[in-house]
């Protein structure tokens, strides 16, 4: 007789698992214990969010990064909770799977706990997400307890805040330095035992990164944070390469869809012009 160690069973994975009900936080809790990876893309429109859900992306971020990628803002500072609600309700009506998460925006959550309950309980309501994100570490754990408290879950986000975009004069890197390091150390630890269901870390050194991930355990979402995290989140606009511009040193482009709308923009209108379209098949008669 043999004796195999069981296979895991990947029916349950995150990616590429059989369940079509909704994931749901304790499904991102068992796959940390089972060491599985998974990846997370942001969403802004039901549309874009349901291929994303049929290819199979467990977890959809609505995040604030709409300011930058979709509402034409320099920053996600303005974003309003009014404009995360909407997309949010967008986001939850093209999908089936995915758990969708819900950003609160600047300013919605940092005058306190009750403040952020506020804001979350209207996502939760208003737009049906499944969780909420927002940014900070020791300082915003009294939110995320009461969040959690009232059943709420809560992804965390450390390392670079965008939200802080202002205090950090632009997008540096986070962590470095002994002192950098520890306190990003302690934020983690604070999100944790504040309930957090999963925390992000954004553009830390990968070591940091590493080191935190194999204290936690609740799994860590990188995005310009190394290979180690337990997830990886990229912003949809970025992966896809519809942003013009810069693309950060994090990123990578796994289509050219900035060329490919252009090229199909640029055709329609040399056929109207050139009297090619519309064609006969294309009228009524
Ligand atoms: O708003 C956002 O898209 C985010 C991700 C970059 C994590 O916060």
């Amino acid at each position: 007789m043999t004796h195999a160690a069981k296979a895991p069973d990947s029916s349950k994975a995150l990616y590429g698992g059989t369940a079509s009900r909704r994931i749901t936080v304790r499904d991102i809790a068992a796959a940390k214990q089972r060491g599985e990876k998974w990846p997370m893309l942001t969403a802004y429109d039901a549309m874009t969010a349901s291929v994303f859900d049929e290819a199979g992306i467990p977890v959809l971020l609505v995040g604030d990064s709409m300011g930058n990628c979709h509402l034409g803002y320099e920053s996600t500072v303005p974003v309003t909770l009014d404009e995360i609600t909407m997309l949010s309700a967008a986001v939850v009506r093209g999908t089936k799977r995915a758990l969708i998460v819900g950003d609160l925006p600047f300013g919605t959550y940092q005058e306190g706990a009750v403040q952020a309950l506020r804001s979350a309980t209207r996502l939760v309501k208003e737009a049906g997400v499944g969780a909420v994100k927002l940014e900070g570490g020791e300082r915003s754990a009294h939110q995320i307890e009461l969040l959690v408290e009232s059943g709420i879950p809560v992804m965390a986000h450390i390392g670079l805040t965008p939200q802080s975009v202002n205090a950090f004069g632009g997008y540096p890197v986070q962590g470095r330095g002994e002192e950098a390091a520890a306190q990003l150390l302690r934020d983690a630890k604070a999100v944790q035992a504040a309930g957090a269901f999963a925390v992000v870390l954004e553009v830390v050194p990968a070591e940091l990164a590493a080191e935190v991930t194999r204290v936690l355990h609740i799994p860590t979402v990188g995005i310009g944070a190394g290979a180690e995290c337990d997830a990886q989140v990229l912003v949809w606009t970025d992966m896809a390469g519809l942003n013009g511009g810069r693309v950060p040193r994090f990123v990578k482009q796994y289509a050219r869809l900035r060329e490919v709308l252009g090229d199909a923009a640029k055709e329609f209108a040399e056929d109207v012009v050139g009297g090619a379209y519309p064609a006969e098949e294309h009228a009524f008669h």
